[in-house]
């Protein structure tokens, strides 16, 4: 049911239009904001409301916000891209829903109903329409929907207030270096999440707990860090912010199984399904990366690719570690990794039929 609606009390642009057009023409990923924000408000006392469309700009919390404390977050990733015809949608919304809706029990956050979810998206995506690249790029506008606790409270219990917002990011490569592919760093210390724990949960915790792993990957010129199960140490998760795939040379792709420390991707799900369409054996089962490393040294394993909506599909040329490092097939970008990314793309930027029914228009 959807209740929420969002009204725009000022539409005065934050950016002009010569600034817009410059940074359109490299946006990175995560450096520039569009000119609008959506929010609401939840209250125990009064459910969701509040709904407005407001410049882009701070938020004024109390140092006492519960969220500042004890980290009751979480959020959400998807893009909205343009087609050629000039028009805006976005991928597989619905999984995004019911995604927060998943971190929100998981978080004790109050649960936005979908449809108020995807009247945020459209709400957000009308008022910077301007916002959105052009077809002829491999560029969208990156809509980060979250929410925390602001009560003023600093006693440990579930937030009686919650702010719900989406603010909007044009962008490009998720990578620096773009498109290339990574070298990732086998973690053989820290994990990003254990039995029990918020592992499946898309909050801000998770990430926060990867970051010393990732300073570390970088310290070992790596672009990435791979986690493995925090009980044995021995089985892959995945990355800081994306999921893992294997490709063997027999035609299977490899994926760790959803144990409930790993991220139910959007992108790892349709990968999935793309894969199946086009003839690969889609196998998701517990990865051990010891067993990995040797088919990678027997070439049996040939490709290997990191996925997220950030990230989109991204290959990996190289699995380093403490003892050594591993060469990926022949380091470079594989056939089948390049195959699934561009046929993922061009679903979403609309150059091939949407055969699944994966887009939205915002
Ligand atoms: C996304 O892919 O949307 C994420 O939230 C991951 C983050 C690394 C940007």
């Amino acid at each position: 049911m959807s209740a929420l609606d969002f009204t725009q009390t000022s539409t005065a642009r934050r950016v002009d239009d010569d600034e817009r057009t410059r940074i359109l023409a490299e946006p990175g990923f995560g450096r520039y904001y569009t000119d609008f924000m959506v929010h609401a408000r939840w209250t125990l006392e009064d459910g969701w409301g509040g709904a407005e469309i407001v410049p882009f700009g701070p938020v004024q919390l109390s140092p006492a916000a519960a969220v500042l404390h004890y980290g009751q977050e979480i959020f959400e990733g998807l893009k909205a891209f343009r087609h050629a015809d000039g028009s805006v949608w976005t991928f597989r919304p619905e999984r995004n829903a019911e995604r927060m809706q998943r971190s929100a029990r998981r978080l004790a956050l109050p649960e936005l109903p979908a449809g108020d979810f995807l009247s945020s998206l459209m709400a957000i995506t009308a008022a910077d329409e301007p916002w959105v690249p052009e077809a002829t790029s491999e560029e969208s506008l990156y809509l980060r929907p979250f929410m925390f606790a602001s009560e003023e409270f600093l006693g440990v219990r579930a937030s009686h207030c919650v702010d719900y917002y989406v603010i909007a990011s044009p962008a490009g490569p998720y990578f620096p270096r773009g498109v290339q592919p990574l070298v990732v760093w086998i973690s053989d210390e820290y994990a990003r999440a254990g039995a029990g724990g918020t592992g499946a949960a898309k909050c801000g915790g998770n990430y926060a707990s990867s970051l010393l792993a990732k300073r570390e990957a970088a310290e070992n010129g790596a672009d990435e860090v791979m986690f493995l199960d925090s009980e044995t140490h021995s089985s892959i998760d995945e990355l800081s912010g994306m999921n893992v795939f294997a490709v063997t040379a027999d035609g299977r792709l490899l994926t760790p199984s959803l144990t409930g420390s790993i991220l139910e991707g959007v992108t790892r799900e349709s990968i999935l399904r793309l894969a199946a369409d086009r003839g690969l054996e889609v196998i998701e089962q517990q990865l051990v990366m010891s067993e990995v490393l040797g088919q990678i040294d027997r070439g049996e394993i040939t490709e290997m690719f990191a996925a997220g909506t950030a990230a989109v599909i991204n290959p990996i040329g190289e699995l380093r570690a403490r003892g050594g490092s591993w060469t990926v097939g022949d380091g470079g970008s594989g056939e089948v990794t390049l195959a699934l990314r561009t046929e993922l793309t061009d679903i979403q930027y609309g150059r091939i039929p949407d055969r699944h029914g994966w887009l939205t228009r915002l």
